[in-house]
């Protein structure tokens, strides 16, 4: 099966964990997409979504989805996202897309979070995928600075203004044998927002486009 049509199996394949009457965590990237057109489908079944970018509102809203601010509904009982990278134990590498920050409000704001992912995506050690950094503009330096005495390789993602009006550093370089660890680590360097590790929160259930599930 090619590399789209995983996309769209595994995407498809979520929509069995979506409940009736329920407000449903939408991430974002190509992979759920195809979640949303499934999630269109049956939307007269759902009161609505929480979105975690405005590029997923805009495909939510273009299909006549309701969107919730996070704000008016407390916890929400799934939330659906794929990711870069995956490893056995569900942790993940996310913000390729850029959207990491909102995506890890999201999933921690959910009950279940399923990921959905393309069997490439499937690592045994995290790291191989550049890991996203959220930075606030002004510390960029000072973060890439902090990021290169911990071994890692950071480029700046430039022209690209996230969601929050911030600034994304891609770290190269990086094996990643103790995740929490790192994550933790990270997110006390000042002027980082969010480090697009998700080890602390990782995936409940992971679908895979060629039909595994962990
Ligand atoms: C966006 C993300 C995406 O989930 C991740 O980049 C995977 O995207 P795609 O499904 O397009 O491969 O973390 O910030």
């Amino acid at each position: 099966m090619d590399i789209e049509a995983q996309k769209r199996a595994a995407g498809e394949a979520a929509i069995e964990y979506v409940e009736d009457d329920a407000v449903i965590g939408v991430g974002t990237g190509s992979t759920v997409a195809y979640f949303i057109d499934a999630l269109a489908r049956m939307k007269h079944r759902i009161e609505g979504a929480v979105s975690s970018s405005d590029r997923s509102t805009r495909l939510l809203q273009e299909r006549g989805i309701r969107v919730f601010d996070l704000n008016a509904v407390g916890e929400i009982p799934l939330y659906v996202d794929g990711a870069d990278e995956c490893d056995p134990l569900r942790r993940l590498i996310k913000g390729g897309g850029g959207a990491l920050t909102r995506e890890k409000i999201v999933a921690a704001a959910a009950k279940k979070f399923v990921c959905i992912v393309d069997a490439h995506k499937c690592v045994d050690v995290l790291g191989r995928f550049p890991l996203p950094v959220e930075v606030i503009p002004m510390a960029r330096s000072l973060v890439a600075r902090e990021i290169l005495q911990r071994g890692g390789q950071p480029v700046w993602r430039e022209g690209v203004i996230t969601d929050n009006g911030n600034w994304i550093l891609d770290v190269h370089g990086l094996r990643i044998d103790d995740p929490p660890g790192l994550e933790s680590d990270w997110n006390q360097i000042a002027g980082v927002v969010t480090v697009g590790l998700f080890a602390h929160r990782p995936a409940d259930v992971v679908l895979v486009g060629d039909g595994r599930k962990f």
